[in-house]
């Protein structure tokens, strides 16, 4: 069965049409990356998925194992396994992350809640996989954090909640090798246990370590081709209008 399935998906934004005829399907285990350029609609295809209110679905569909989630609030999506990043995560100052982390997982997983003692060892060990000091896990969520462990925190938290289907806008931009390494390849082990990776990057330098199983190419608000990770390599040699044919760059407001 299909983890992902998307169809002809066709959101407005303030009545403003940003995505048209998007289609997508993954199956579990596998990584796919979503490229364009800057105000193509990678972010809003990513919100749309986890259900933001301001993303409008005016037609199409949105299929999590089968079932159709376009109308579930945000909150039911994350309990039907789905996981996002944010491009620019946000300081929740007073929530500390673990305990953050722990409510949202035990409210994800109902059936293997765990206690403040078992919640704290997953939470170190994925710390440490991640070279994430436990003082910075600790502190609050985000506040003060530089742009690189607000990423590698956003990683952390994918890897302790161990959703069924991730999507990552840009969780690459910012990091240094090491982390970009380190990142990845938690990353893939996530996939290896069965989860749906969809990547948004700007960079095929991530994508070495990932080995996508497809990449797409979103312009304009739509995919305008996909496919294998070369793909990915031929963009960054080439650009996004000399390596996708017969296809004029709109950008909007421009
Ligand atoms: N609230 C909004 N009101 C009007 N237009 C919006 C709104 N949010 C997004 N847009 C427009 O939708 C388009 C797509 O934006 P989006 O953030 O999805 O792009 P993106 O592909 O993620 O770009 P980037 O690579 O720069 O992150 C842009 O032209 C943006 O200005
Ligand atoms: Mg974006």
């Amino acid at each position: 069965m299909k983890s992902l399935e998307i169809k002809k998906l066709r959101v407005a934004i303030g009545g403003t049409r940003i995505l048209q005829d998007v289609s997508l399907s993954m199956a579990p285990r596998e990584i796919h990356a979503i490229m364009g350029p800057n105000g193509s609609g990678k972010s809003t295809f990513a919100a749309t998925i986890m259900g933001r209110p301001d993303c409008a679905v005016q037609s199409g569909s949105i299929r999590l194992f089968g079932k159709e989630i376009r109308k579930l609030d945000p909150e039911k999506r994350a309990h039907a396994g789905l996981f996002m990043s944010f491009q620019h995560p946000v300081e929740v100052p007073g929530l500390s992350t673990e305990h953050f982390l722990r409510t949202a997982y035990n409210t994800t997983h109902p059936r293997t809640r765990l206690g403040p003692v078992e919640f704290r060892t997953r939470f170190e060990m994925y710390a440490n996989r991640l070279r994430i000091s436990i003082d910075l896990a600790r502190r609050f969520l985000n506040e003060g954090f530089s742009g690189g462990e607000r990423k590698k925190l956003e990683v952390l938290q994918m890897l302790v909640l161990e959703p069924r289907v991730v999507v990552l806008d840009e969780i690459d931009s910012g990091l240094d090798v090491d982390a970009l390494k380190l990142i990845a390849q938690a990353i893939r082990a996530r996939a290896r246990k069965g989860t749906s990776v969809l990547l948004i990057t700007h960079y095929a330098r991530i994508l070495k370590y990932l080995k996508p199983d497809r990449v797409h190419i979103l312009i304009g608000g739509t995919i305008v081709k996909s496919g294998r990770a070369a793909l990915a390599n031929a963009i960054e040699r080439r650009g996004y209008e000399k390596s996708v044919d017969g296809t004029k760059i709109v950008r909007r407001n421009s």
